[in-house]
């Protein structure tokens, strides 16, 4: 990943390729957002005008290069979209009101990706605190992420991200400052390796070897980590990891990660799906809906990423990660709509579509987190096309057994610049999965799919427990064009937001 430093170097002097500041789209033209008044005295007071003779306007996430003919000592300045002015929120006379962090993230985000193939990048974007610091760094090395192992001929137009930036800020001494920056380096690089193991094409991360990256990053960041192979899952009960992956000629796991704080008075369990590649199994997908289901494990990478940003920032809280892993495949030996499953624990289901495979790897862990009895248990799966068709593809969803468990994970989400919405889980819908054989169906009624799938989870959370479940099946995969700090492929959803929560667990507000 690229590395990020802070500083409170004169912008106009520093020894970068590029330099970026920030302008925004004022009521008569370009206004230089703070940050901007040293290079604009490098123009000689010009800076905006010559944004405006280019084409700029301030509007957000836009991008104006302009070269520095000497002005400045870095030979390119970049002059990135901050969008409408904040509204002015106390007496006339006072500061101006602070850019909200997530317009930060997403400017430097835009700066950063508009900047590949630079090797020093230097940012002077407004930041009037630690939070401002935490926003700008974090789009910077989020938005400098590219994913080129398996590119061998070069086409010329695959830039290496930005190497090294270099944050101006004039607090960068300051101890608060300095943590936050360490924030964001430690939740990007999780993010981006969520990214990683999201972009890995299936065939090169079936269960074993996602298993086995999740070792070794686990034992990088200082966790306990436990695996547990196929004969484990069978001796132990685990019905709906090993129904889903007896299709597939590579067989299913159970990854356990335990992270503990001596001062730890509460405990959090994070489950993440892990279908390294969803084909539908027997009730096989359309080819079209297949593209992307390598994706299918990005609740489990986000789990185990999140994991090892915990490790490495110390919330006095315990979190157990959980992350069943398995490959939905189509064979001879593969489960068949009608066949029953018995689930950790001993509860039955019927497995109407095997398509609908992730509730049932879900509920073998749920069941299994929920012996430990922690105080909270939070789930995450690229679970339901119906959450596409609710909520669009940026914005997840959130269902949960507690109204304020779920208020508290919106209002986390929203801390950590992440887009996820509170979504019910109407009682009434539960019966649409009473079934003829077994103690539930993992199909139910057609309207409310994203609902339907949250329930069929509820059952399988042990009694009294707190739940919520995100489902990320849109935010996990951008199959349209890169935006802000979000690249094209896996954007490491939820990774963000998992962490927020087990600091908000480790406080108590959450
Ligand atoms: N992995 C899919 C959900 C999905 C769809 C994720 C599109 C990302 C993009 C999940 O396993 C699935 O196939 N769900 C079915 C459930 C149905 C059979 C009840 C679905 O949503 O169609
Ligand atoms: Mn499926
Ligand atoms: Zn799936």
């Amino acid at each position: 990943m690229s590395t990020l430093t802070l500083s409170t170097s004169k912008p106009s002097d520093l020894k970068v390729d590029a330099l970026v500041v920030g302008v925004v789209k004022g009521a008569r033209g370009v206004v230089l957002a703070p940050g901007a008044e040293d290079v604009d005295k490098a123009f000689k007071g010009r800076f905006a005008a010559t944004v405006e003779a280019l084409g700029g306007t301030g509007k957000a996430g836009e991008v104006t290069k302009i070269a520095a003919q000497g002005q400045t000592t870095a030979p390119l300045v970049v002059a990135v979209g901050l969008g409408d002015q904040p509204e002015q929120g106390g007496r006339r006379g006072s500061k101006p009101a602070p850019f909200a962090a997530e317009t930060l993230r997403r400017a430097s985000g835009a700066a950063s990706r508009a900047l590949a193939g630079c090797a020093r990048v230097g940012l002077a974007l407004p930041t009037s605190d630690a939070a401002s610091v935490e926003a700008v760094a974090e789009g910077a090395l989020l938005g400098a992420y590219g994913y080129h192992r398996y590119r061998v001929a070069s086409k010329g137009d695959h830039k290496p991200p930005v190497g090294a930036f270099t944050l101006l800020t004039a607090a960068a001494r300051d101890r608060e400052v300095r943590t936050a920056a360490e924030h964001a380096r430690v939740v990007s690089a999780a993010v981006n390796l969520t990214r990683d193991w999201v972009n890995t094409p299936p065939s090169d991360l079936p269960p074993a070897e996602f298993a086995a990256a999740a070792v070794a990053a686990a034992k990088e960041a200082g966790l306990t980590v436990e695996v547990l192979d196929e004969k484990a899952l069978r001796k132990e009960g685990y019905g709906g990891i090993l129904g889903v992956g007896q299709g597939s000629s590579r067989p299913p796991r159970l990854v356990r990660l335990t992270y503990t704080s001596r001062k730890a008075k509460r405990s959090l369990a994070l489950v993440g799906k892990g279908i390294t590649f969803d084909s539908g199994g027997l009730s096989l997908k359309p080819s079209a809906a297949m593209e992307w289901m390598k994706s299918d494990m990005g609740g489990a990478a986000a789990v185990i990423a999140a994991m090892t940003a915990i490790a490495r920032l110390k919330p006095e809280v315990n979190v157990t990660g959980w992350a069943p892993m398995a490959e939905n495949m189509p064979s001879g030996t593969a489960q068949r709509p009608s066949d029953v499953l018995t689930i950790y624990g001993g509860r039955t289901v019927e497995v109407l579509n095997t398509d609908a495979e992730g509730r049932l790897i879900l509920a073998d862990a749920i069941a299994r987190a929920s012996e430990d009895k922690p105080d909270l248990i939070v789930d995450i799966a690229t679970l339901t096309g119906a959450q596409l068709v609710a909520l669009g593809s940026r914005t997840a969803a959130i269902m949960s057994n507690s109204d304020d468990v779920r208020a508290g994970i919106a209002a986390a989400a929203e801390r950590a610049g992440e887009q996820m919405w509170p979504m019910p889980l109407p009682e009434e819908l539960r019966k649409s999965m009473d079934s003829e054989v077994a103690d539930i169906a993992n199909m139910g009624d057609k309207y409310g799919g994203m609902l339907v799938a949250g329930l069929f989870l509820k059952d399988f959370v042990g009694e009294g427990l707190s739940w919520a479940h995100l489902d990320i099946a849109g935010p996990a995969f951008n199959e349209s064009q890169p935006h802000g700090y979000t690249p094209k492929g896996g954007t490491g959803a939820g990774v963000r937001t998992l962490v927020r929560i087990a600091e908000d667990v480790a406080t108590g507000t959450l």
